[in-house]
């Protein structure tokens, strides 16, 4: 991620009272498809098998982004469809430029995962404009090419997109958005050839804004996506509501002026942190949570920008994990939706039903009901509800001996436990109460002692 972000000005500002959106009940039911990048400079991570299986399992994310292509990490996510963004890192590019290594690399990196693990795009690289190693940048766009020609090689041309994300350095001008342009020099000879290649590939431009790095005391509303702060860009005579879509559009200004205003832009990394240091403005968890729900909510909203109206973005949020070693200042190491044990450190809405029954806060809803055994229902058709939940792979733990609610060891009262159980994790419609007319919801908490239902 880069700092080096302008900051727009505020042009008016319309006082309103800023009402805090738990982010859940805006992005509900929202099917849309939210990628995160998977980072893994921590020493306490849980297994990549197990982060896989969570992500399908426990969220609706649909999309990983790794910053490697460690053989592990990807055949993690073999048999789970999730869709894979993989990166090679900065400093084997040059070597990508090498027609025999990249089609080595793609004979012993791909072509054994396709297609079990559902990889779609493959990076070179990261913000490798900002590195400023004229070696590394030079060498950009021709291993780009001849990746490309290795994929088509072996028939994952199609399947397989190629792309690199960059900082909004590239930018030489960002504020007001229409005036965005890229930095001269850079602009005709690596990002043209770089869009003409997006362009002939039918792949995207990447990348990473950060309107946590460009936001001030005074510019906060307006980088959360508050409806308090406008900006009027006068060349445009178009209104900004919120920092990201100032920074869409001036990217998109930008790849105007060279004429490729086709290419799709993605949003490879994007986020924010739920602590800081001590003096640094909006780092807690639920300004985090209000950022990313409202990205979210806005990127999948088909509203688009000021410049690209009636559009969706492809969203990559950083970070799946707040990651312990990363250097720097502390936001640096919380940029995490989840800790390591994989406890949201705030709830935006991706946790499936069953993730977020063991979520803090959902704890005593109004009006919660349970599902509990018919009276009259006999222990055979119980058990076969028992075996039947318990198959499915929710967790029948607490019935076991020694759970919390082992006693009493009845067959009723097991079949209760385990019956509600599947009732909550499937969305608590009445249907999922029926099993076979064996099923009755209730009002009253059949929990007891230790036993939570
Ligand atoms: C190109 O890559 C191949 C395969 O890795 C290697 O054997 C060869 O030495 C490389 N050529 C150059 C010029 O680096
Ligand atoms: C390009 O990709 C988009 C999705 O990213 C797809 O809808 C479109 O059909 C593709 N076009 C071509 C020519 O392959
Ligand atoms: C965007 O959608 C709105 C509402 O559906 C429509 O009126 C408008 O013409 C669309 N704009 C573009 C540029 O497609």
């Amino acid at each position: 991620m880069d700092k080096n972000v302008a900051t727009p000005s505020l042009a008016s500002t319309v006082s309103a009272v800023v009402v805090l959106l738990l982010a859940s009940t805006l992005i509900r039911g929202v099917k849309a498809t939210i990628g995160v990048n998977y980072g893994t400079v921590a020493n306490n991570l849980p297994p990549p098998a197990s982060v896989a299986r969570f992500l399908l399992e426990s969220t609706v994310i649909n999309r990983v982004r790794l910053f490697d292509a460690d053989p592990q990490l990807v055949q993690a996510f073999a048999h789970t469809g999730i869709a894979l963004t993989i990166t090679i890192p900065n400093d084997q590019i040059p070597l990508l430029t090498n027609l025999s290594f990249a089609q080595q690399w793609v004979k012993t990196t791909l072509t054994p995962q396709i297609p079990t693990t559902n990889i779609v795009r493959v990076l070179l690289g990261n913000e490798v404009l900002s590195t400023a190693n004229k070696f590394l940048i030079s060498a950009l766009v021709p291993a780009m090419q001849t990746l490309h020609t290795a994929l088509v090689a072996e028939s994952l041309d199609r399947r397989i997109k190629i792309s690199t994300p960059h900082s909004l350095g590239i930018l030489a001008s960002s504020s007001p958005p229409s005036s965005g342009k890229f930095r001269q020099g850079y602009d005709t000879h690596v990002i043209k050839p770089l869009l003409s290649f997006l362009r002939a590939t039918n792949s995207s431009f990447m990348i990473n804004p950060y309107p946590f790095f460009g936001c001030s005391e005074e510019t906060l509303d307006y980088a959360l996506f508050r409806p308090t702060n406008k900006v009027f860009d006068e060349m445009s005579q178009r209104i900004y509501t919120n920092m990201l879509d100032g920074q869409l559009d001036a990217i998109f200004s930008a790849m105007k002026l060279l004429d490729f205003t086709d290419v799709e832009i993605v949003i490879a990394e994007t986020g924010w942190p739920s602590k800081g240091d001590p003096g640094q403005v909006g780092v807690e968890a639920e300004v985090a949570a209000e950022y990313n729900s409202n990205l979210i909510k806005h990127v999948t909203s088909g509203v688009g920008t000021p410049l690209m109206p009636n559009r969706t973005f492809e969203t990559f949020i950083f970070a799946l994990f707040n990651e312990d070693l990363k250097p720097g200042p502390t936001c640096e190491r919380n940029f995490g939706l989840f800790d390591p044990n994989m406890k949201p450190v705030y709830d935006i809405g991706i946790l499936r039903q069953t993730a977020r029954l063991n979520f803090p806060g959902n704890q005593t809803p109004v009006g919660k009901k349970w599902c509990v055994p018919k009276s009259g229902a006999v222990d055979e058709a119980l058990q076969r509800n028992i075996d039947y939940v318990c198959g499915l792979g929710l967790d029948c733990g607490p019935v076991k001996e020694g759970g919390a609610c082992f006693v009493p060891d009845t067959v009723q009262a097991h079949a209760a436990y385990v019956m509600n159980l599947y009732y909550q994790a499937m969305g608590r419609n009445d249907y999922d109460c029926d099993f076979e007319q064996t099923g009755a919801i209730t009002n009253v908490d059949p929990s007891n002692g230790r036993c939570n239902y």
